[in-house]
């Protein structure tokens, strides 16, 4: 035993020797004001008694979908364990009034959604009041994480008074979906996590080389040819609907991202004509490089897939990509050679990419859609609209990311970061710290740059990650990225990061989610059991 001990003295860093669970009631991430009463007073919550209910007034009450399914979800959530039938202390409180000020429930959130909210619990009464339906869903999760159990099993919550608001409008995960598939399940299994998180975007990085799982009703070859198995590896018009439904439920928005022109191997199968033939000598090799760039066909194409992905996907913005563009092949085809000399680009490829890009971002604004792109658009001078969202994501001494939200911010464009985040890397030891630290705001430039950036997004790449590994990679490490996009820039502390992150962590066992622990210790309940 001591031998052990000594043993983990080794592995381990002296680092933050805290065994025990954190504090009951701590909510991640943190809100930007609780106050609680000193000696204040807590009330028990009978299951049986207590209820949901629309305050006086409220701009939205019953019959409301994104309420109602919320609180249904979240009854389940807050009495899951059993208990006493009948509370053996207290008043009561038995019912959280909620007050919308504005009406609206059909809609779909989007970059501008109100998600701040306000929760008093006091003396027997709970009220928690919101600007639009959106920011209930925050507050019931925030109210979720604020009861507790006595050491009888009773449930009950403490006095006090919360003021929250996000600070940053666009808190995002991206899921890759084409380096493995990921069952529907996983998909929304992922989403209900997020809205534990306060994650508002899904991004859905759903196409890529390795395989086309998005059915296409205007190309069905694509995915029936560039699917891993066509069958059972797609999702079908219903699964994505059912994505965007689930997740609108709980407030995320859905970004597909169909990368182009590279990242499209794919796609090649279920388009003929789509991609370059590259070539060795001046024999075609058999192989294909990124789309071919110089067809009027491509552009008829892109715009078809274009049309029908506008049309489902109901929100904005789309993801279009535009990254890591091999120009190896383009090079060694004739025809696109002597594109380039007509063209007058010289030896310049970026300039082909550029023509390419600048196109599609004609296509899809026609469409009335607005786009987010990956930083090597902007890098490339490519001409994008004023309000292009620039996503950043190259993390290395020649390009630090820092320097880049810097350039971005300096052309007036709006900056999503991600280039620290990218939890499909792991390491040894307590790595979210790491993610933790970030401050998306600390590169130099003027306070209107810094309000040009308006989120970020951890990224889970799918090289090594399947539905196998792909919750304990992900929670509670992305949290600590969730909590540096919601809470004030002044939550920084390691230490009571440590105990809230690890108290959640906990809850999120509680609720069936297989999230890895942060470091030694135990929860009171752990995986599997009630
Ligand atoms: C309630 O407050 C007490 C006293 O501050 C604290 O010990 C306990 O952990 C709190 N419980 C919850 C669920 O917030
Ligand atoms: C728990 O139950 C015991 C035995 O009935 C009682 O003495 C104790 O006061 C209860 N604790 C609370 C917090 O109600
Ligand atoms: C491509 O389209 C342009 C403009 O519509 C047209 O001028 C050109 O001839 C077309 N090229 C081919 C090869 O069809
Ligand atoms: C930022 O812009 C400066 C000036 O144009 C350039 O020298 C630098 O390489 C850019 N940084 C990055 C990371 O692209
Ligand atoms: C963040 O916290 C600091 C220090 O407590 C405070 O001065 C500031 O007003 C807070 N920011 C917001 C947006 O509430």
């Amino acid at each position: 035993m001591a031998a052990a001990r000594a043993l983990l003295r080794l592995l381990l860093p002296p680092l933050l020797l805290l065994v025990l669970p954190g504090p009951a009631g701590a909510v991640w991430p943190q809100p930007q004001a609780q106050h609680s009463p000193p000696g204040g007073g807590r009330c028990p919550l009978p299951p049986g008694q207590f209820r949901f209910a629309a305050a006086d007034g409220s701009a939205v009450g019953p019959g409301c979908d994104v309420l109602d399914s919320a609180f249904q979800r979240y009854r389940a959530l807050l009495f899951a364990r059993p208990t006493e039938n009948e509370p053996p202390w207290g008043t009561p409180c038995t019912q959280l009034l909620v007050y919308v000020a504005m009406p609206g429930c059909d809609g779909f959130p989007n970059l501008d959604s109100k998600e701040s909210y306000k929760l008093i619990v006091s003396k027997g009464s709970m009220l928690l009041s919101a600007e639009a339906i959106w920011g209930v869903l925050r507050g019931l999760e925030t109210f979720s994480q604020l009861v507790g159990r006595d050491e009888n099993g009773t449930y009950y919550i403490n006095e006090t008074e919360i003021v929250d608001f996000p600070r940053f409008p666009h808190r995002g995960l991206l899921l890759d979906t084409s380096r493995h598939y990921l069952p529907l399940r996983a998909i929304l299994e992922t989403l209900d996590v997020m809205a534990y998180n306060k994650f508002n975007v899904f991004h859905w990085h759903i196409v890529d080389d390795p395989s086309f799982p998005y059915e296409s009703s205007t190309f069905p070859e694509l995915s029936k040819k560039g699917a891993f198995n066509a069958m059972t590896h797609v999702y079908t018009a219903s699964d994505v609907r059912a994505v965007i439904d689930y997740a609108r439920l709980r407030g995320i928005r859905v970004i597909p991202e169909f990368d182009t022109p590279g990242h499209t191997l794919s796609w090649g199968p279920g388009a003929p004509g789509l991609l370059t033939p590259c070539y060795v000598v001046q024999e075609p090799s058999g192989t294909y490089g990124p789309i071919n760039p110089i067809l009027n066909s491509t552009y008829e194409f892109v715009t078809s897939l274009f049309q029908e992905v506008s049309s489902v996907f109901p929100d904005f913005f789309l993801h279009l990509g535009g990254d890591e563009v091999d120009f190896t092949c383009w090079r060694s085809n004739p025809k696109i050679q002597a594109f380039m000399k007509e063209m007058d680009f010289g030896d310049d490829y970026k300039k082909l990419e550029s023509l390419y890009i600048q196109r599609l971002l004609e296509i899809v604004s026609s469409l009335g859609k607005g786009y987010i792109v990956w930083q090597e658009v902007f890098d490339n001078d490519v001409v994008v609209r004023p309000d292009t969202i620039i996503h950043v994501w190259k993390e290395n001494l020649l390009t630090p990311y820092k320097e880049e939200m810097a350039n971005v911010t300096r052309a007036g464009y709006h900056a999503l970061l991600s280039a620290p985040w990218y939890l499909n890397r792991i390491s040894y030891g307590q790595d979210w710290m790491e993610a933790y630290r970030v401050e998306p705001l600390d590169f130099r430039g003027s306070p209107e740059q810094k309000a040009l950036v308006i989120g970020g997004e951890a990224c889970m790449w799918g090289e090594y990650v399947d539905v196998t590994n792909l919750t304990p990679r992900l929670w509670p490490r992305a949290g600590a990225v969730a909590e540096r996009l919601w809470s004030n820039s002044t939550v920084r502390n390691m230490d009571d990061a440590y105990a809230r992150l690890s108290e959640f962590r906990c809850t999120l066992l509680g609720r069936g989610v297989q999230a890895q622990p942060l470091y030694v210790g135990y929860c009171e309940n752990e995986f599997g059991e009630v």
